[in-house]
């Protein structure tokens, strides 16, 4: 397995180009299994989630045409088999993300279980219900969710999310576009994510409205026809090397980027004492060589700060002056990068859903191990800010999410390089 070997010390100063959106490609990509013609979609972030959506579309009998700048254009009628198999659901869960869509073009679907994950039970109840709620007749056996539409297609319903669901709400949208009548999805999810995805769906002739509040309308249409369609840049990838560039007292200015869609992660680096200045689509950190102050912060769903945003925030302050709380409010099990940050001399004592981290004056690198998407990049924050070499083990979890991790942190003046394992 790959490693990533990295020399603290840096402070970071650059430029780089924030990629797409993973999880507003995801649900796209699924997303053109409703066009009844060829759909391209641009922007697409060169990841293994990414490539492992592609694989499965493959599997799936359709065979996705890729450009040289990883556009993809597919056409869902040379579909073979509804099936996604377990093999490459249990590698990434937003495969489930298929389920909606081929149950309303092709009346039916199976689709793995996805398992849990690294970070919490991660269920698919309300994926599940909502598909209910209009019409399909679902069963679950074998580690396949097994489900059919009724005789005439899926109906339009109203549904309630008794819990705040991202793929839940875009699993039901994008089932919802074909359905007979009219949907209303309540206590939806309003992240960026959701909007961009509705905004494919209209884009290929769909009727979404109200995407980004919590009650998200569609009326289904007959046919959804061809689209050519860029995803939207990742708010994540963005937040991750504003705060490489806040934990080395360095500047970083991000481009192709958009400041709207991490207010709240922004106004918690300005918190910490960054300087930051935004244009259209571009943020600029400076922290003019100052340490961090350290800071609280609880996770919720958006607008709210993003529970993919914590790692990185603990990394924060754990080199921060002072104290800072952090609070996990979505997952169960999100804070392991802390285990392996005690081993890089962090304090950070955790209570229930509650981390509290004390800043220290340097952590000293180790050799610590990822374990999952964001705590892996948190583990390659405090790697840049430690003394001496942290080696980080497991980086395939980094690779699901992070685009050229070690060239662009290079491109910021990073000493950092791959291993291959
Ligand atoms: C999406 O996961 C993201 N993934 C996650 O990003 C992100 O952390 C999460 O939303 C929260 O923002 C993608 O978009 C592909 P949820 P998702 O359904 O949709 C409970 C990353 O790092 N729940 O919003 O799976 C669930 O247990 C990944 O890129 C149910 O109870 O998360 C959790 O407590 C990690 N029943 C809460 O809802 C369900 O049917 C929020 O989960 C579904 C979810």
């Amino acid at each position: 397995m790959d490693k990533l070997i990295i020399t603290g010390g840096a402070r970071l100063d650059g430029e780089i180009r924030i990629s797409g959106a993973k999880n507003a490609a995801l649900p796209i990509l699924a997303a053109t299994l409703l066009a009844d013609g060829p759909v391209t979609v641009g922007n697409l972030p060169h990841l293994h989630d990414i490539t492992t959506m592609i694989e499965l579309f493959g599997r799936m009998g359709i065979e996705p045409v890729i450009d040289e700048k990883l556009a993809v254009e597919i056409d869902p009628r040379t579909i073979k088999t509804l099936v996604a198999p377990y093999e490459l659901v249990k590698t990434m869960r937003a495969s489930i993300l298929v389920l909606g869509p081929m149950v309303a073009r092709f009346g039916e679907a199976e689709v793995a279980l996805p398992g849990g994950c690294a970070i919490g039970s991660r269920p698919v109840d309300l994926h599940i219900r909502g598909l209910e709620a209009m019409g399909a007749k679902i069963e679950v056996e074998g580690g396949y969710i097994k489900a059919k539409a009724p005789e005439g297609g899926l109906r339009g319903a109203h549904f309630f999310f008794d819990t705040v669901s991202v793929t839940g709400t875009e699993n039901i949208m994008m089932a919802a576009a074909l359905a007979n009548g009219r949907s209303v999805l309540q206590n939806a999810a309003r992240e960026p994510e959701v909007v961009d995805l509705a905004n494919f769906i209209n884009a290929m002739g769909g009727n979404v409205q109200g995407a980004g509040t919590d009650t998200i309308t569609i009326e289904g249409v007959a046919r959804l026809g061809s689209a050519h369609y860029r995803v939207m840049p990742d708010r994540i990838e963005t937040g991750t090397y504003l705060v490489a560039a806040a934990v080395t007292g360095g500047r970083v200015k991000v481009k192709d980027t958009d400041p709207t869609i991490l207010e709240a992660v922004l106004e918690k680096l300005k918190e910490a004492g960054a300087d930051i200045t935004t244009g259209e689509d571009w943020i600029e950190l400076n922290m003019h060589g100052k340490r961090p102050k350290a800071v609280n912060l609880r996770t919720a769903p958006y607008p709210a700060f993003p529970t993919d945003m914590q790692a990185q925030f603990i990394s924060l302050n754990a080199i921060a002056e002072g104290t800072g709380a952090v609070i996990e409010t979505i997952f169960e099990n999100r804070f392991m990068h802390v285990y392996e940050m005690h081993r890089m001399g962090a304090q950070i004592q955790v209570e229930g859903n509650t981390a509290i981290v004390t800043g220290v004056n340097a952590l000293k690198g180790a050799p610590v191990m990822a374990t999952d998407l964001r705590a892996s990049a948190s583990l390659v924050l405090s790697a840049l800010v430690a003394e001496g070499d942290t080696l980080i083990d497991r980086i395939y979890h980094i690779d699901r999410g992070y685009e050229c991790i070690e060239e662009k942190l290079q491109m910021l003046g990073a000493k950092i390089r791959r291993v291959p394992g």
